[in-house]
């Protein structure tokens, strides 16, 4: 069955972005919106970290910047602080908390993430680090929506990144973040925009306004650090 996705309304497309840490790929979504590159407007930042620069971030910004303590009803209150905003998509961005099944079924294809790994391969925590680990020559980054799993969702977009030689886990997940702000705003333009479409698990990107081939690559296209692949 062919689904489409976010956004829900004629407006510009609403969002809430959620992240626990320093917030760099925050930061990427808000100066792609405030160059007009995003598809949408950011409506507040949540963050369940009282310290996290994600927060400074969104205040910069003049973003509505809220902490959610995590006690007691956890969904219930992430539920209750997203009917606030009303967003049509919610970005995950370094958000370090599960989402529960009764947050992921009440946004159902309306929840994105963006994990430091080619998924499958290493979902979960410290994916640059089991990488390394395990000695893959390349990596990389993934947009998702987000399901019941743990970075089990449909896949929307991906790049790769190679592994070097000195890496350590800190050189090549910095290596990563910076495709990551590329790849998040694309991806969320994307699905702000309404060109994504959902088969099953596969994601189907249509083309643009211009006619043009869309954020995919010419099949058989080599890989190169950061070629984005959707
Ligand atoms: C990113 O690497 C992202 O892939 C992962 O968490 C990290 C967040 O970094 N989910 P930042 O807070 O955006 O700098």
């Amino acid at each position: 069955m062919t689904q489409g996705v976010a956004p829900a309304g004629p407006g510009p497309c609403r969002m809430v972005v959620m992240a626990s840490g320093a917030g760099t790929n925050l930061q990427a979504l808000l100066d792609a919106e405030a160059a007009g590159r995003l598809g949408g407007q950011i409506a507040a930042v949540l963050s369940d970290r009282p310290g996290a620069g994600a927060l400074e971030r969104a205040r910069a910004a003049g973003k509505p910047a809220i902490l959610l303590r995590p006690a007691g009803d956890w969904d219930r209150a992430v539920l209750d602080e997203l009917a606030r905003w009303q967003p049509d998509l919610v970005v995950l961005a370094g958000f370090m908390r599960l989402l529960g099944p009764a947050v992921v079924a009440a946004y159902r294809n309306r929840i994105l993430n963006i994990h430091p790994s080619l998924l499958p391969a290493f979902p979960g925590k410290d994916a640059p680090r089991r990488a390394l680990e395990h000695g893959v020559k390349v990596t990389g980054c993934t947009v998702h929506f987000v399901d019941e799993g743990v970075d089990t969702g449909p896949i929307l977009l991906q790049a790769a990144v190679p592994v070097r030689d000195g890496d350590d886990p800190q050189t090549l997940h910095r290596r990563i973040q910076r495709v990551e702000h590329r790849l998040y705003p694309a991806a969320v333009r994307l699905v702000a925009t309404g060109r994504v479409r959902l088969e099953g698990r596969r994601v189907r990107i249509l083309k643009g306004p211009s006619g043009g081939r869309g954020a995919g690559p010419r099949p058989g296209a080599p890989v190169r650090e950061g070629g984005v692949a959707g």
